[in-house]
């Protein structure tokens, strides 16, 4: 079993993703946002998101793989599953949980621009500045959080604990047979 400490409770999350779902509600008064979840890990982030959102909403997921079960970026990334909906003329957001290297947004943004929205931006819960590999412009970070593994809220270890309710940092454990 990991050990793992909370870095960001339930309440503060859900306090948070309040406030980034009130900046949306003025950015698009008016308008229809289509959030798209990037699966499996923003979909905590974007049921949230979206439970506070009094603009119309609309919704797809795709699922991008970046990791192979470890917590190192691979740099390659491909599209698993597409959405199913075309966003041309919708007033896109994308939802991510977090921005590491930044490899999988910017390969993801410009496919996603080419296909003709009225307009894209980019929310994420947490952002990990200090990683980055890739420059990419997000309009709106949750929490911006030091360079730790972190899980929950959404977020896996090997596919583990995507349904803790807070983000913890795991202590990777060694196995009994590892040097
Ligand atoms: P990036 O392409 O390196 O920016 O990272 C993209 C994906 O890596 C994220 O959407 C997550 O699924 C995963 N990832 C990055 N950092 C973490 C972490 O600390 N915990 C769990 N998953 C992570
Ligand atoms: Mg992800």
């Amino acid at each position: 079993m990991d050990k793992i400490s909370v870095l960001i409770s339930q309440e503060e999350i859900e306090l948070r993703i309040c406030e980034m779902a009130d900046r949306i509600n003025r950015t698009y008064e008016g308008k229809t946002v289509h959030l798209i979840g990037i699966l499996k890990g923003s979909v905590f982030f974007i049921c949230e998101l979206a439970k506070h959102l009094t603009v119309p909403v609309t919704m797809d997921f795709m699922s991008v793989s970046s990791y192979e079960n470890a917590t190192t970026s691979s740099g390659r990334v491909r599209i698993v599953m597409d959405l199913s909906d075309t966003i041309q003329g919708k007033n896109v957001i994308l939802v991510e949980d977090i921005i590491d290297s930044g490899n999988t947004l910017s390969y993801l943004l410009p496919i996603l621009e080419s296909r003709g929205p009225a307009s894209i931006e980019l929310v994420t819960l947490l952002n990990k500045p200090d990683r980055r590999e890739q420059e990419v412009a997000v309009n709106d970070t949750g929490f911006v959080i030091p360079d730790a593994f972190v899980v929950g809220y959404g977020l896996d270890y090997a596919q583990k604990y995507r349904n803790l309710p807070y983000i913890g940092v795991v202590e990777i454990e060694k196995g009994e047979n590892d040097e």
